[in-house]
């Protein structure tokens, strides 16, 4: 729009040009592939997707209190609150509109896919806010999060993509089922290198979760296996949902992240999340098999297997 403000006008483009490894886009366009279509024609529906993935981040960071992405400022850090829930809410806007002008036959269809998406993900968000509050949020409900505020993103784009792609129901049920595996496979890989990553190949402030209290599955695996001092400390990291935890300097951090990470270790959790990783990737691959072969099939079994050794 020309007429749009330069703040929110600068904040978006510095949104969407601040990269990201556009998994859910190549998600749909490999889908549609897998499906029997052409990648071509699942661009409109990619980019509505990616652009939808980037409003979900820019609320994310405000709701976990974070300072980097994709290695430089978060937009509420750069600019300030109010432009960064515009920004987010702009990139809402645009997403429907790359969707709509996208000339689908089916649009409807399409939009009604995008539409639930997109309010799992609020859901999923909202619960994992609420797990901030609680101590006895189960491995099972942990899933149930992830399933919608990360993996509903990615099974949206993987049927959006099998539907655009004229996929069979079952070519549309199984890119579906590999999405969901995908999707908790990919939260828990971002949990893990939420501890062990390295800050500056992963562009986001390590440990992260542990200063927010957020209940991840190395939290919750580790909760399930301590005894004594270490699930004294454990209950500790739970309680520092207040402000103050968010104070703390960069070296207290450092500090905690690296007690916590050798609770982690010590309990088996890295190995124990590195294994349930392994085992949501091979669910994936199942998935995937039911498939026709196709080149892009193929695509799909290299990316789910290079997913388990990013870094980013
Ligand atoms: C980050 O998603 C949010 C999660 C669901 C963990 P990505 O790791 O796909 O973020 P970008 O787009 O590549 O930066
Ligand atoms: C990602 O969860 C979920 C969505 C953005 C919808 P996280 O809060 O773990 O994602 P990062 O680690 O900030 O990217
Ligand atoms: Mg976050
Ligand atoms: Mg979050
Ligand atoms: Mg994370």
């Amino acid at each position: 729009n020309p007429g749009m403000p330069q703040a929110l006008r600068d904040a978006c483009r510095y949104v969407l040009s601040s990269g990201g490894k556009r998994l859910r886009a190549i998600l749909v366009m490999l889908s549609s592939e897998a499906a029997g279509g052409t990648a071509r024609q699942a661009l409109p529906a990619a980019a509505a997707v990616e652009i939808m993935h980037n409003f979900t981040l820019v609320h994310d960071d405000i709701m976990d209190h974070a300072m980097a992405r994709r290695g430089a400022p978060t937009v509420h850090v750069k600019w300030d609150l109010n432009t960064a829930l515009l920004t987010g809410d702009t990139l809402l806007a645009i997403a429907y509109r790359e969707l709509l002008n996208s000339g689908y036959e089916d649009a409807r269809l399409l939009v009604r896919l995008f539409t639930r998406g997109v309010h799992d993900v609020c859901e999923g968000q909202a619960l994992d806010l609420a797990f901030e509050q609680r101590n006895d949020v189960t491995v099972v409900e942990y899933f149930e999060m992830i399933s919608r505020k990360t993996g509903r993103l990615i099974t949206t784009s993987t049927e959006l993509g099998a539907r655009i792609g004229g996929g069979s129901p079952a070519v549309v049920s199984a890119l579906r089922r590999f999405g969901a595996s995908l999707g908790r496979a990919f939260q828990l890989q971002d949990d893990l290198l939420d501890v062990v990553g390295n800050e500056r190949q992963f562009g986001k402030t390590i440990g992260g979760d542990i200063v927010e209290g957020k209940r991840t599955y190395l939290l919750l695996t580790a909760l399930e296996r301590s005894r004594g001092v270490s699930r004294r400390l454990l209950e500790q990291v739970m309680r520092r949902k207040d402000h103050a935890a968010r104070q703390l300097s960069a070296r207290q951090r450092q500090a905690l992240v690296t007690t916590v990470r050798a609770v982690y270790e010590e309990l088996g959790v890295l190995a124990a999340t590195r294994k349930e990783i392994a085992m949501q990737t091979a669910r994936a691959e199942r998935a995937l098999d039911q498939l026709p072969a196709s080149q892009a099939r193929a695509m799909l079994h290299w990316l789910s297997l290079s997913l388990v050794h990013r870094a980013s």
